[in-house]
C-alpha cells in the first residue's frame, strides 16, 4: 500500500495542500497547532474509516468553508486507484462524507472500506495500556471486524441479547415467564458470546508472538511483554457459567460472564504494564501492539497498510527511536514532529508545515 500523491482543499486548517510522499519515511514537521495530525487524519480518512479523533464531519471543514476535499492517487492492491473524497456541511448539495473511487461514485465513504489500508497510532493509544478493559476490548473488535465480515454480526446480536437480559434481570421478580425468558437469553448469549470470545482469543493468539518480538526489539532484550485473552467463562462453555452465576445475576441485576467482561491482560516482565510500565515502556508496548497489528493485517490481506504515526518519537529514547525508524524500512510510513533532528538517521523526506500551509 503506498499513497503517491495527496491533494487536500478546505481539510480543517489546511486551504490547500498537494503532497507527493515518498515510498517509505515521511515526516510532517512543524511546531504545535501547525496541521500535522490534521494532514495526517486526512490520509486515514481515505481508508473509508471514521476520524481516529473521533470528530464529527462538520469539524472536517475548515472554518468557513462549505466542502472539504481530498483526492489521492494510491497503489493499493498492485494497481493506481484514485480517490476522491467530499465532506460537505449540512445543507449543503452533497452533505457528509462521499468518495469516488477511480471516478465512480461510491455513495457514502465507508464503501471505500478496504481499498486502501492504515493502521494508525496516536497518543490516545497509550488508553490501551493505562485505560480500562473496554479500550482493549475494542481494539480486538475493531481489527476483526476488518478481518472477518460475520463478526460485527456476531458482536451487534450479542449485544442486543445482552441488553435485554440486563432490562429482565432487573425485573425479574416482577414478570410472570421471567426464568422461561432469561434461559432463552442465556441459549442465545452463549451462541454469540462464544464466537465473539473464540475469534477474539485466536486473533490475540496470533498477534502475541508478533507484538511480543517487536517489544523485544524495541527495548532490545530489556523487559518481555506478555499478553493473554481472559476469558470469563472456562471450557465448559458460557452457557454452563450462566448456569453457575445464576444466583448472583439476580442479586447483582445485571449479566456477569461473556464478552463485554473480558480482557487482554498486557504484562511487563510479569508485573500489569498499567500499574508498573514506565511511560515509554507502556509507549512502546503499544507500539510493539500496533506493528503487529499491522504484519497481521499484512498477512490476511497480501499488503502491508499504510502506517500512520501521530507523536510517536516523544518519550522514547535514542535506541528506541533508532529501532523505529529503522524497521519501517520497505513500508510506506507517515510520522508527526516538531523537530526533524530525530530523522536525520533514517533517509526520508520532510514537509514542513507551517499555519496549515506545507512550506
Ligand atoms: N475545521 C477547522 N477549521 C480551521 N482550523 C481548524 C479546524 N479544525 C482544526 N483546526 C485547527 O488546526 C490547528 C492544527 O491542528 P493539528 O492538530 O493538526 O496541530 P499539530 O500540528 O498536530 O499540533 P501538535 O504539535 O500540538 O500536535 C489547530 O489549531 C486547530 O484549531
Ligand atoms: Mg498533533
Amino acid at each position: 500500500m503506498r499513497l503517491q500523491k495527496l491533494v487536500l482543499q478546505d481539510w480543517r486548517n489546511i486551504p490547500q495542500a498537494v503532497i507527493e510522499p515518498g515510498p517509505e519515511l515521511n515526516v510532517f514537521c512543524g511546531e504545535n497547532g501547525q496541521g500535522k495530525t490534521n494532514l495526517l487524519e486526512s490520509i486515514w480518512m481515505l481508508t473509508g474509516g471514521k476520524s481516529f479523533r473521533g470528530s464529527k464531519d462538520a469539524e472536517l471543514i475548515r472554518r468557513g468553508a462549505e466542502f472539504s476535499v481530498i483526492d489521492a492517487e494510491a497503489e493499493c492492491g498492485g494497481r493506481l486507484q484514485t480517490i476522491h473524497l467530499t465532506v460537505g456541511a449540512a445543507g449543503t448539495a452533497r452533505p457528509g462524507r462521499t468518495a469516488k473511487l477511480n471516478g465512480v461514485d461510491q455513495g457514502r465513504a465507508a464503501a471505500l472500506a478496504g481499498t486502501f489500508t492504515a493502521v494508525v497510532f496516536d497518543p490516545d493509544h497509550l488508553s490501551l495500556i493505562k485505560g480500562s478493559p473496554a479500550g482493549r476490548r475494542r481494539f480486538l473488535d475493531a481489527a476483526l471486524c476488518q478481518l472477518y465480515p460475520g463478526y460485527l454480526t456476531a458482536l451487534r446480536r450479542y449485544t442486543r441479547i445482552l441488553a435485554q437480559k440486563n432490562a429482565l434481570l432487573k425485573q425479574y421478580a416482577r414478570l410472570p415467564d421471567a426464568a422461561g425468558l432469561l434461559e432463552v437469553y442465556d441459549r442465545q448469549l452463549a451462541q454469540f458470546g462464544e464466537e465473539v470470545t473464540r475469534r477474539r482469543s485466536e486473533y490475540l493468539q496470533a498477534l502475541a508472538p508478533m507484538a511480543v518480538e517487536n517489544y523485544r526489539q524495541i527495548s532490545q532484550g530489556r523487559e518481555t511483554l506478555s499478553l493473554a485473552y481472559k476469558p470469563s467463562f472456562d471450557e465448559r462453555g458460557l452457557l454452563a457459567a450462566y448456569e453457575r452465576l445464576r444466583s448472583g445475576e439476580l442479586r447483582a441485576g445485571f449479566c456477569l460472564a461473556g464478552p463485554h467482561r473480558e480482557d487482554v491482560e498486557v504484562l511487563l516482565d510479569g508485573q500489569p504494564a498499567r500499574v508498573f510500565g514506565s511511560q515509554g515502556q507502556q509507549r512502546s508496548a503499544v507500539l510493539a501492539l500496533k506493528l503487529a497489528e499491522a504484519t497481521q493485517a499484512a498477512e490476511v490481506t497480501g499488503e502491508h497498510p499504510v502506517m500512520l504515526l501521530d507523536d510517536v518519537l516523544s518519550e522514547l529514547d535514542d535506541a528506541r527511536q533508532n529501532y523505529l525508524l529503522t524497521r519501517m524500512r520497505d513500508k510506506q510510513v507517515f510520522v508527526t514532529a516538531c523537530d526533524s533532528a530525530a530523522f536525520g538517521r533514517a533517509q526520508g523526506r520532510v514537509f514542513p508545515l507551517k499555519g496549515g500551509a506545507v512550506v
